[in-house]
């Protein structure tokens, strides 16, 4: 494909099925030159004239006035979406597209599509459950501090509650063509042990009917619950919670913590993170 525009004869390219006229091709190459970049000519993203915006404000950004069950149902109806859902996109642009509306700039400036890729536990790779992926994405650009201590204990919370979780919820219920499911432990942030065990006993395969409408409705109740923590915190009645081992692992962290992200704490200081530890390790100290 041709991409140069000096040596372009035909006045019309096409590119990835978009057209690109000549004079767009002269744009980008300007602004090619002048950023000296390579992806903008070369991409075609910038066949748009660029006229320089401002720059992103820096973080935190305005939260606004949201009702938790109304941020909920608009995720679970995301979900299923061919192209705005799926968990990641469903949980951040229910309150991407609600901050829109209540706050506008700078929201307004945040692409859509930008959580797509944390579907199916990012990329299909069942790691991180996307619905936490995309509201954390959230919670960082509303409670940003430099000192770490809101988001980060915000989302730390968010993951073992989540963990803990006997999903689907009912709260959709009323709305669902499906009231009713079966209930399981997620019994980590993983998409992988979330989904996994709740298939196996609901006798339900991944790409039936019944597991999305299992997974739009655990969409939903991530955004709520997350609404109702940012809706605390900006009402000044949060405060951050202290992570507690569950009693089976409380001797694995206080050897192998500290559970600290900051380690200040005495300890081992060779394993991180808040998972149940037997999920995957035997207990060697029995
Ligand atoms: C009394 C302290 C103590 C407790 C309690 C303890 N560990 Fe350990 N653990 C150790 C020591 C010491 C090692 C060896 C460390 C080394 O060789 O670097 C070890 C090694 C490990 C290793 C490294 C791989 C292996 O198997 O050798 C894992 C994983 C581990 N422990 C997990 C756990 C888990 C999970 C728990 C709780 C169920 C736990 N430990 C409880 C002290 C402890
Ligand atoms: C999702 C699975 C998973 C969970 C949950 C998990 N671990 Fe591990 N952990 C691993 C794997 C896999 C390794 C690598 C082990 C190996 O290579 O033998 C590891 C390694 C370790 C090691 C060895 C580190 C070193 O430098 O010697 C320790 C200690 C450990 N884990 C402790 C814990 C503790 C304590 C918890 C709970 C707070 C925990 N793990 C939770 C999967 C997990």
């Amino acid at each position: 494909m041709e991409t140069n525009p000096e040596g372009a004869t035909n006045p019309r390219q096409e590119n990835d099925g978009r057209t690109w006229s000549r004079r767009g091709l002269l744009t980008s190459s300007a602004t090619f030159l002048v950023g000296g970049g390579v992806g903008a000519a070369i991409g075609g993203f910038a066949a748009q004239p660029n006229t320089p915006g401002p720059d992103a404000p820096p973080l935190p950004w305005k939260w606004g006035e949201i009702d938790p069950l109304e941020a909920g149902r608009r995720a679970y109806r995301l979900y299923p979406d061919p192209i705005r859902g799926g968990c990641g996109s469903g949980s951040y642009l229910s309150l991407l597209s609600l901050l829109k509306e209540r706050v506008g700039y700078p929201w307004t400036t945040l692409p859509d599509l930008m959580m797509s890729h944390a579907a199916g536990g990012y990329g299909g790779h069942g790691t991180l459950c996307g619905s936490l992926g995309g509201a954390s994405c959230i919670i960082n650009l509303v409670a940003f501090g430099e000192d770490h201590q809101v988001f980060r204990p915000m989302i730390d919370r968010l993951f073992y509650w989540y963990a803990k979780q006997e999903f689907p919820t009912d709260r959709f219920d009323d709305i669902s063509e499906m009231p009713g499911q079966v209930k399981v432990k997620a019994m980590s942030p993983l998409c992988h042990t979330s989904v996994s065990k709740w298939a196996l006993a609901a006798g339900a395969e991944i790409s039936s009917k019944a597991k999305k409408e299992r997974c739009a409705k655990v969409c939903g109740e991530v955004v709520y619950t997350v609404v109702q923590a940012l809706n605390e915190y900006f009402a000044g009645r949060w405060t951050p919670p202290a992570w507690e081992p569950s009693e089976g692992i409380t001797h694995c962290v206080e050897c192998h913590g500290p559970d600290d992200m900051w380690h200040t704490k005495p300890g081992m200081n060779h394993q991180q993170g808040h998972m149940e530890c037997l999920m995957c390790h035997s207990d060697h100290t029995k």
